[in-house]
């Protein structure tokens, strides 16, 4: 990477940092109702050169995509106005300056093998990436949560994608062979050990293929539907909804307020008890509690869709021990808790189940708890 660098941009880079994808193993939508989420870095990651410049030019190259050699000035960065990926770097440069660090000229170069638009979170992967090259290079001193609300401040005010923190700590918090726990109200964590191998058992991800954008109107209005819900029950955060209080929480919300509301109180539940269980009887222990998140975002929050209950239905029938969506939802992947020996027939029973339908093959993959956040030169 830094032998391309050098022969795009004419000097070497000051240094190349990675930072990887996320899968969410439990927890969907509760990050923005300051809930509970269990994500973990994948080993799949973005990686970044950069290299500083005197003047206050921006130029941005990708190994993927078609978009070319990208210019842009750090003195006039403005919402709405990069175009594709250059978004995300762009976005956290712009998010840096709001908090007064003056970030001025660039040279960067951009790699990734997190697929994209497959919901595995490939744009915090690259704004984490370039949040800890510029943390570094400009010795900023910024800790993990401050790069968590920068980078989420470039994703909602930059890019226009009205979304939580859990992506960007999983990325930046995460760590090889565990999942992160996380309180989205205070930001405390706990690395939770989740070691599927050892269990005898292998995590896949069903990239459908159907591609998603959360800066579209389904997450929106998802997450409008959940203050509307916080509002009427006179709470801060729907995170102060228990499980006892859905009874009284009906007769007061809409049929559908209720039914989103249900979704999030139940599924911070699910997340305690995930992380109860891998504690106490390991991970084939938890697929029950995957399927019932599935149900949820499925029946209540109305966030699946055909292909992705599709592919969760195909695997489990096929021996996975519990599937679900993750991510924003709208498309994107499924996973699958699988049993190493069953792992050859739940691929082969997806792929047939899609062929069956008429849908576009997805794509399978295995993943696995993997570090988070690094310089790698
Ligand atoms: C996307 C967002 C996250 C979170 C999930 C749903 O991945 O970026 O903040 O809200 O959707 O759990």
């Amino acid at each position: 990477m830094a032998a391309r660098f050098a022969s795009v941009f004419g000097a070497a880079p000051e240094g190349v940092w990675q930072a990887p994808g996320r899968v969410n193993l439990i927890g969907e939508h509760t990050d923005y109702n300051e809930g509970f989420v269990l994500p973990f870095a994948i080993d799949r990651t973005a990686r970044v050169a950069v290299r500083r410049r005197p003047d206050s030019g921006i130029r941005l190259l990708s190994t993927f995509g078609n978009q070319g050699l990208t210019t842009a000035d750090a003195g006039s960065l403005e919402r709405g106005t990069a175009k594709g990926w250059t978004k995300y770097p762009l976005g956290v440069v712009w998010a840096l300056q709001q908090i007064g660090l003056p970030v001025r000229g660039l040279d960067l170069l951009l790699d990734s093998d997190v697929p994209r638009g497959a919901g595995l979170a490939s744009s915090h992967a690259i704004e984490c990436a370039v949040i800890s090259a510029l943390n570094e290079l400009s010795a900023a001193g910024l800790d993990t949560r401050d790069m968590v609300l920068a980078t989420q401040r470039a994703e909602n005010d930059f890019v226009g994608a009205p979304t939580g923190i859990m992506d960007q700590s999983a990325s930046l918090r995460g760590g090889a062979g565990h999942a992160l726990f996380l309180d989205c109200r205070d930001q405390s964590c706990r690395l939770v050990p989740f070691d599927a191998e050892a269990a005898g058992l292998v995590l896949l991800v069903i990239d459908t293929k159907v591609s998603h954008s959360h800066a579209g109107g389904g997450y929106a209005s998802r997450r409008a539907s959940c203050e509307l819900g916080a509002e009427v029950l006179g709470v801060k955060a729907l995170r102060d909804v228990g499980m006892e209080d859905l009874e009284e929480a009906s007769g007061l919300l809409d049929p559908e307020t209720y039914r989103r509301v249900r979704h999030v109180v139940t599924e911070n539940d699910r997340v305690l008890q995930v992380v109860g269980l891998l504690g106490s009887a390991g991970p084939a222990a938890i697929g029950p509690l995957l399927d019932a998140s599935h149900a949820s975002m499925r029946d209540d929050f109305e966030i699946s869709c055909p292909e992705l209950d599709l592919a969760v239905e195909a695997a489990r029938a096929a021996g996975a021990v519990g599937a679900r969506m993750t991510g924003g939802g709208f498309g994107g992947s499924a996973i699958a808790l699988t049993p190493v020996a069953a792992e050859q027939q739940v691929r082969a029973a997806v792929e047939r189940a899609f062929a069956g339908a008429g849908y576009v093959a997805p794509e399978i993959f295995s993943v696995r708890p993997s570090a988070g956040a690094m310089r790698l030169a």
